[in-house]
Parts: structure tokens; C-alpha cells; sequence
């Protein structure tokens, strides 16, 4: 009868410690809608898209959601050298498909415009920085142009990596073991006293 008890207390701590990992998991990614505007496009406001990355911080992990119509627009992912000189050819990406989800999986800056011709010289254009990397140095400097368009820049379109999402949650989850270990065992010590 006590072991019955025991183990159920066992099997409700670990629903327990099990749920709160994936809650916990759940809030260290953010899905980002680029702008906080309904969609992406040549912006009314010529600075929203280079105002709105300065007031959030990005960590890998996170996404940022492209929406617009297909047949009106795209996204490319470019160079920094593309990004400032407003050069759509040869992008690192391209996506048309109007639900565009680009997943921050690396620390690093990241450019992104339109694929549409012109619209990056009306401001069409964003820099996101993950980690601790200043975006306006970075895209202001011109020696970052030097090694823009070396072939082994990295683009960062993917699923993000399963072990960086749930690291929190693990180690909150061996956390709670030992909290669990800990119980078990005076649960033992007090029914055989
Ligand atoms: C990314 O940058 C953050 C903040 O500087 C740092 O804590 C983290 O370790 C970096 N991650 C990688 C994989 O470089
Ligand atoms: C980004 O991650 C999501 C969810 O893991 C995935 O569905 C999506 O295809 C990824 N985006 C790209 C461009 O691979």
C-alpha cells in the first residue's frame, strides 16, 4: 500500500516536472512578426524597419515571420556589402512564398530585403543582430564588405536546433530530479521508521 503510494506521487511529480519543461521551452523562443506589421512591404514610415530591431533583443532560438502577398513581394536574405549597396542579385535566399519564417539558429547579423526591384531603395530593408554583435558596426564598417561575399557565409534559414531549444528545459528538468530523488527518499526514510 505504501509503495502504491509512493509511486503515484513519483508518477504526478515527473507530469509535473515534464510540463513545466515545456513551458519553459516554450517561452525562451519568440516568433517575431518583422515590424509588428501586418505585412512586409515597402514601408510607409521610411524608418520602421530599421527603428523596430533596436528596440527588441534577438537570442538564437528565435523567428521572425515575413507575411505578405506572393504575387506582390518577396524575401531575400543578402550580403552586408547587398544590403547597403541595394543589390537583390544573387541573394544568399530567396523565399516567395508569402509566410516567409526565418529561424535565428547562430549569433551573428543578418540582412534581409525585398527581392522586388526598387523596394529596397524605399527602405524595404531590415538588420537583425543576434547576440552581442553591434548592427550598426557591422553594417556601417566598410571593412565588413571585405569578407561579405566570401562563399562561406553562413545562411541561418533551417529548423532550429532541437538540443538548443530544450537546454533550459533540461537542466531545469535534472534540477527537479534531484528535488524529486530528494522526496523519494524521505518518503522511504519516513515509512520504514
Ligand atoms: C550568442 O551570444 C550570446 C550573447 O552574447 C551568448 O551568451 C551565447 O553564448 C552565444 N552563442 C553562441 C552559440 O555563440
Ligand atoms: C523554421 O522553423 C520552423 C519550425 O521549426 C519550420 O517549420 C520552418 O520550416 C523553418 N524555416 C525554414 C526556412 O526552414
Amino acid at each position: 500500500m505504501g509503495m502504491m503510494r509512493l509511486r503515484s506521487i513519483m508518477v504526478l511529480l515527473l507530469q509535473v516536472m515534464i510540463l513545466l519543461g515545456q513551458e519553459i521551452g516554450k517561452v525562451s523562443s519568440t516568433l517575431y512578426k518583422v515590424g509588428d506589421l501586418d505585412s512586409w512591404g515597402i514601408p510607409i514610415d521610411a524608418k520602421v524597419y530599421s527603428k523596430w530591431p533596436k528596440t527588441h533583443s534577438f537570442k538564437i532560438g528565435d523567428s521572425l515571420l515575413f507575411l505578405y502577398p506572393p504575387s506582390e513581394d518577396s524575401l531575400i536574405q543578402v550580403t552586408p556589402s547587398s544590403f547597403k549597396n541595394c543589390n537583390t542579385k544573387d541573394p544568399i535566399l530567396y523565399m516567395n512564398d508569402g509566410n516567409s519564417l526565418f529561424n535565428l539558429t547562430q549569433n551573428g547579423t543578418f540582412y534581409f530585403t525585398s527581392g522586388q526591384p526598387g523596394h529596397c531603395q524605399k527602405y524595404q530593408k531590415l538588420l537583425v543582430s543576434v547576440g552581442t554583435y553591434s548592427a550598426e558596426a557591422d553594417a556601417l564598417s566598410p571593412s565588413s564588405s571585405a569578407d561579405a561575399d566570401a562563399p562561406s557565409y553562413q545562411n541561418a534559414f533551417g529548423s532550429i536546433p532541437l538540443n538548443q531549444k530544450s537546454s533550459s528545459s533540461s537542466l531545469l528538468i535534472s534540477a527537479f530530479s534531484s528535488v524529486v530523488a530528494s522526496l523519494a527518499c524521505a518518503v522511504v526514510v519516513g515509512a520504514t521508521m
